[in-house]
């Protein structure tokens, strides 16, 4: 019997009741309750342990293993909710109206529709350049003013983007600054939207473009590896199905457009992470919110962090079979190899994103039997590395474990996952970085400097060999 939608949020819900089984409900008073600045803190290299600032975007428990976004339940909003739902809900801090969701689904879709960006996009030989390289690149081509057009015959509001709207800083119109750029009283707090009238503060709109953009130019990308050309959103699809549509060329079933729709809930937010943290120190020093976005990227596309779902598949397929994994991990083990896919600086237990991309890859296998002898080999490198690693160093599967089967199922092509990530992230970045800029302090922390003083310059033609 083929799956249901009804399905997938069972899994998901049978996924929550499983982590609610092994853990308790008592948030860590160290992270949750408000302090008086400065604090004391214990910062370890890499930051870790370090406290920045506050937020009431999302917390991440890694003693237990939840995942919060302003005060959901990431298990619940995969069970219930949408990304766009999500989205707005991150921005805005709060679940919108049917209206404000509404507005705020045809907003992203008609954003989608970037055929400037994507024109210039496509004069760099992207299909050359790494995805997360050319999705950085797209990101910046972004960085223009977008305006909104008449209404076109279909009745639809369509987007354009000024011929001369690559900013020009000093551009005689009376506005000295491009709408994006962090001034502070251009600022202003996006805790408020206007549900009717379908218009939000510039910065805003920013946030929208970014959010719909970055999907668009992913997709481009996609399509530019395939040799093809861009596809334009359509109008009865949902931001996980356009982002499919657009990448493959191919209308989703509703099945993979709902598990695509989960994916990009799980990515979403996840505290003060390496991308995310790259955003927020771009924009601390009142750069513009694209820049920023193009910060985060770059952070993401690393094999640590967002990098790590392509490595997994990649090593899925090295290893070959269920049969042969002993004895890649004892080699893995004896040469000290990180398992990619494995391990979290801040979980410590199972990954929530992990359990429930984990059950949703079995059923993806189910579906496609292609997928099954990947799917039985990521099963037994799990128990074996849980069994060595789980309870003595607190290693297990992250949320990159099992994406990458998932994606694989979609029939997307593995350089092109960490991009999936960053169209995710980018609302998550966007939201961490408005508010962070309400009361911006920028970055700037020391070094323990442990060279040498008193050395005396000698001139080059008197230096010798080393
Ligand atoms: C994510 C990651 C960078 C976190 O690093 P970290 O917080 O610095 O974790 P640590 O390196 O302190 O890990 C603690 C111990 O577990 C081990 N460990 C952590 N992740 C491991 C992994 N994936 N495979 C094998 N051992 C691992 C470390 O070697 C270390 O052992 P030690 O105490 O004997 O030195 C790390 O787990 C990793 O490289 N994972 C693989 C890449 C990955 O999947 N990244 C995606 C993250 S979402």
């Amino acid at each position: 019997m083929p799956y249901t939608l009804d399905d997938v949020t069972r899994i998901v819900l049978q996924a929550k009741e499983k982590a609610y089984r092994e853990t308790d409900l008592e948030p860590e008073p160290q992270y949750t309750t408000e302090v008086e600045w400065p604090i004391q803190c214990t910062v370890g290299p890499g930051l870790e342990g370090a406290i920045a600032c506050e937020t009431k975007i999302g917390y991440v428990n890694g003693a237990k293993g939840w995942l919060i976004y302003r005060g959901y339940d990431v298990f619940d909003l995969c069970a219930h909710s949408t990304f766009e739902e999500t989205s707005f809900l991150l921005l805005h801090g709060r679940l919108p109206t049917a209206q404000e969701l509404d507005v705020f689904c045809r907003t992203l879709r008609r954003r989608m529709f970037i055929p400037r960006t994507q024109r210039v996009l496509l004069s760099f030989p992207v299909e050359e350049r790494n995805p997360m390289d050319a999705l950085r690149l797209g990101t910046n081509l972004m960085r223009q003013k977008q305006t909104r057009n008449e209404r076109d015959n279909t009745g639809e509001d369509t987007l354009a983007s000024d011929d001369d709207s690559i900013p020009m800083e000093t551009k005689p119109e009376g506005r000295k600054h491009p709408v994006y750029e962090f001034l502070a009283r251009l600022f202003k707090p996006v805790t408020v939207i206007e549900p009717t009238a379908d218009v939000v503060p510039d910065d805003v709109e920013s946030f929208y473009n970014l959010i719909a953009g970055v999907a668009a130019v992913s997709a481009t990308i996609g399509r530019a590896r395939q040799g093809r050309m861009p596809l334009e959103p359509l109008p009865d699809l949902s931001f996980a199905g356009n982002y499919l549509y657009m990448l493959s060329g191919r209308r989703p079933t509703p099945l993979e457009e709902r598990v695509m729709d989960i994916c990009l809930i799980l990515h979403a937010d996840h505290g003060m992470n390496a991308s995310t943290f790259a955003s927020m120190v771009v924009a601390s020093t009142l750069s513009d919110i694209y820049l920023a976005i193009g910060a985060g990227i770059s952070a993401l596309s690393g094999p640590l962090h967002g990098g790590a779902n392509v490595e997994v598949v990649n090593m899925l397929d090295e290893i070959g079979s269920a049969s042969a994994v002993p004895k890649w991990y004892k080699t893995a083990l004896e040469e000290k190899r990180k398992i990619m896919g494995f391990g979290h600086r801040v979980y410590k237990a199972y990954d929530p994103r992990a359990r429930i991309l984990a059950p949703l890859a079995e059923m993806l296998a189910e579906e496609h039997p292609e997928l099954r002898n990947t799917y039985e080999t990521a099963r037994a490198l799990e128990r074996e590395v849980v069994a060595t690693l789980g309870e003595k160093k607190k290693v297990f599967p992250n949320v990159d474990f099992y994406s990458g089967i998932v994606y694989r199922s979609m029939g997307i092509p593995a350089d092109m996952y960490t991009t999936i990530f960053a169209v995710s992230r980018v609302s998550g970045w966007c939201a961490r970085v408005a508010e962070y800029i309400e009361n911006n302090r920028i970055f700037r922390p020391r070094a323990i400097y442990t060279g040498t003083f008193e050395e005396k310059y000698i001139p080059v033609q008197n230096r010798g060999e080393n």
